[in-house]
C-alpha cells in the first residue's frame, strides 16, 4: 500500500501545480491512494465544489481541509454530498460534513482522518480524544489509517505523532506551509512528518503576496492578503505501508520547485 499526500494547495498557482504534476507524480510513484489537502485552494482560503471535483479528476481520491474549511459559504451546499471531502473531526457535534472517510483500494480499506490542533487555532474539541476514537474504530476493520493533522505548532504535532505511534499508519502535519525535514518512522511503525509543506506560490510568504505580509509586520495595521504570483512549488510525501500490518516501511519527501527540479 502506497500513499501519496500533497500538502496545502494554495489558490490558482497551487491548483495549476496539481494539474501539471499530479499525473506525473502518480506515474512515477504509482500510489494506491492519493490525498490532497485543499483547505487553501480557493483564493487562499476554503474550497469550492468545482475545485474539489477538479482534484478528484486530477487523480486524488480524498481531499482534506482545516481551519479554513468554512471560508467559502458555498461549502455548506455541497460538503454533506461530497463523499471524499473531510473536515477536521474535532469540530463540535452538529458541524456539517465529516472528519473521516473510507476508501476501497483493490478490496482493501484505507481510513483517512482529518483533525485540527488547538494551539493558536480555534478552541474546538480535543483532537487527541477525537482521533483516538476514530483510529480505534477504523482499526477494527483495517490496518491502514492515515491522519492529516492540521496544526500550527510542532509540539502539538509531535505529540499527536507519538500518541498514535503504532496505531495509525501515518500522521502527517499540514497548515504551516513549510516542509519540515523531520520525516521519519516512529518506533511503533507510524510514518511522521511535522508538516508536509504547501503547493502554490514559491516566492510569497506562506503563499501570500510578500508586500502585504511585510506591511502587517511593519505597521501592525490590518491588511488584505492576496495569493502571490510568480514561481510555484509543490510539496508532498510518499509513504509505503506494509500490506499485512499497515505499518510504514519507508517514506520519501517530495519537493518540486526551481531549486529542486522534478525528474520523471
Ligand atoms: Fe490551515
Amino acid at each position: 500500500m502506497r500513499i501519496l499526500f500533497i500538502g496545502d494547495v494554495v489558490g490558482r498557482p497551487g491548483r495549476s501545480m496539481v494539474q501539471d504534476y499530479l499525473p506525473k507524480l502518480r506515474k512515477k510513484y504509482r500510489p494506491s491512494l492519493t490525498i490532497v489537502n485543499g483547505e487553501n485552494a480557493a483564493s487562499g482560503k476554503g474550497i469550492t465544489e468545482k475545485i474539489y471535483k477538479s482534484f478528484l479528476e486530477a487523480g486524488a481520491q480524498v481531499v482534506t481541509l482545516g481551519n479554513h474549511a468554512w471560508a467559502r459559504r458555498e461549502i455548506f451546499s455541497f460538503i454533506d454530498d461530497a463523499k471524499k471531502l473531510i473536515r477536521p473531526i474535532n469540530y463540535p457535534v452538529g458541524t456539517p460534513g465529516k472528519g473521516t472517510v473510507s476508501v476501497n483500494i483493490n478490496g482493501q480499506e484505507v481510513v483517512v482522518i482529518n483533525a485540527m490542533g488547538r494551539t493558536f487555532l480555534a478552541d474546538i474539541d480535543c483532537p487527541f480524544r477525537a482521533v483516538e476514537e476514530a483510529v480505534e474504530e477504523a482499526k477494527k476493520r483495517t490496518p491502514f489509517v492515515f491522519v492529516d493533522f492540521h496544526a500550527e505548532v510542532t509540539s502539538e504535532k509531535q505529540a499527536m505523532g507519538w500518541f498514535l505511534d503504532g496505531k495509525a499508519s501515518a500522521v502527517i502535519g499540514t497548515h504551516t506551509h513549510v516542509s519540515t525535514a523531520d520525516d521519519r518512522i516512529l518506533p511503533g511503525g507510524t510514518a511522521y512528518q511535522s508538516d508536509v509543506g504547501m503547493t502554490g506560490p514559491y516566492d510569497g510568504i506562506l503563499g501570500v503576496e510578500r508586500e502585504a505580509v511585510l506591511d502587517k509586520f511593519l505597521t501592525a495595521m490590518p491588511v488584505k492578503f492576496e495569493v502571490a504570483e510568480g514561481r510555484t512549488q509543490l510539496n508532498g510525501i510518499c509513504i509505503d505501508l506494509d500490506d499485512q500490518t499497515g505499518k510504514a516501511r519507508s517514506l520519501q519527501r517530495i519537493m518540486i520547485n526551481d531549486d529542486h527540479p522534478f525528474y520523471e
